[in-house]
């Protein structure tokens, strides 16, 4: 079962135009970016009452203080009041800052997350997670706020890249992995362009909102969603440093990898579970080239993450699969192994 505010549809322009009608809204502006503008909007505009477009740049380099002074300068101009709403066409970057800017506008105005990229449609635009970056912190200054709906249209996935597709799919076999074994079967005898979307992203849609109602402020039960992110984070963060940036995606893929095996380690999987895992997920995303010399280092970003309690790691490792325990202590003998393991694999 789905919440009151989370709705997939194949038609989401009739179905916004009676929500905003039933709402009653004074004023209505979309926040796009230059892409979502040009190949979404104009599939939802033809059903729009009357409405002004703001667009900000693309990219997690503008997801900044300095483009919501932007859009609130607009929103100003345009004297939106507590009766105004704003509706985030975008990904998971303008979800966060387009609900943040709404969140805090007046004290709080109504917005609306329409996401337009696999990771914002399976991941970022559920659960009421708003922020933006700051200094070189992600996400560093936000709050959690319920959008008043997600409107989910997998159509939009067709405007999407491959590489963005990829980037977006390591959310959904996170969410495999750690709740349903069953379709971690289906998922992995497909390749990516032969995914069935609308059921990935119901599941998905069904899974993590299940688990936002009953923590929604991630005191427990939610860190579960973190899965692949300890070792994610700092692999996307040492490639950054490196000057080769890559796909979030593919530095969560390989996190669930390295983290599939500290818990086999643990004796948490088993060897055949960690080779399922491995193989497929190098099937979709190729494998990423530790050196060696740089294992110490990675493993020192972890102590970075979030979820952390002092200079203790804090993971997440799968319970086999389909299940999976969090605040689970790591050590960094056991990250340095697990990048050794990753490194080691054959494609
Ligand atoms: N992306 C993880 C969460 O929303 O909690």
């Amino acid at each position: 079962m789905l919440p009151a505010n989370l709705k997939l549809t194949d038609n989401p322009g009739p179905y916004l135009n009676l929500f905003l009608q039933k709402g009653g809204y004074n004023k209505i502006a979309v926040l796009t970016d230059e892409n979502t503008v040009k190949h979404c909007y104009p599939l939802i505009q033809p059903h729009l009452p009357e409405h002004v477009v703001i667009t900000v740049n693309s990219g997690e380099e503008f997801k900044t203080l300095q483009t919501c002074a932007h859009i609130w300068e607009q929103m100003t101009d345009l004297a939106m009041d507590r009766h105004a709403v704003l509706l985030v066409l975008g990904g998971g970057v303008l979800g966060d800052m387009g609900g943040f800017c709404a969140a805090t506008y007046k004290r709080g105005i109504d917005f609306i997350l329409m996401p337009t990229t696999l990771l914002a449609m399976a991941d970022a635009s559920i659960g009421g997670k708003l922020g933006i970056d700051f200094r070189h912190f992600k996400n560093h200054i936000g709050l959690f706020k319920e959008p008043v709906l997600t409107l989910i249209h997998s159509g939009f996935l067709k405007t999407l890249s491959q590489n963005e597709l990829r980037s977006g799919f390591a959310e959904v076999i996170k969410h495999a992995l750690i709740s349903d074994r069953t379709l971690w079967n289906e998922l992995r005898s497909k390749s990516l362009e032969e995914q069935p979307w609308d059921v990935l992203l119901r599941h998905s849609a069904e899974f993590k909102s299940s688990v936002v109602q009953q923590d929604p402020t991630e005191k427990g039960l939610r860190k579960i969603l973190n899965a692949g992110h300890t070792i994610g984070h700092a692999l996307e963060s040492y490639f950054l440093k490196s000057g080769n940036r890559i796909l979030h995606g593919e530095a969560v893929a390989a996190g669930l990898i390295a983290e599939a095996f500290i818990a086999k380690n643990q004796n948490l999987i088993t060897d055949e579970e960690i080779g399922q895992i491995a193989a497929y997920i190098l099937k979709v995303y190729g494998k990423l080239g530790l050196h060696e010399k740089d294992y110490a280092q990675i493993a020192a970003l972890c102590i970075q993450d979030k979820k952390n309690r002092g200079n203790t790691v804090l993971a997440v490792l799968p319970e086999g699969i389909g299940k999976a325990r969090w605040d689970c202590a790591v050590s960094e003998e056991e990250i340095v192994g697990a990048l050794a393991f990753y490194n080691t694999l054959q494609i």
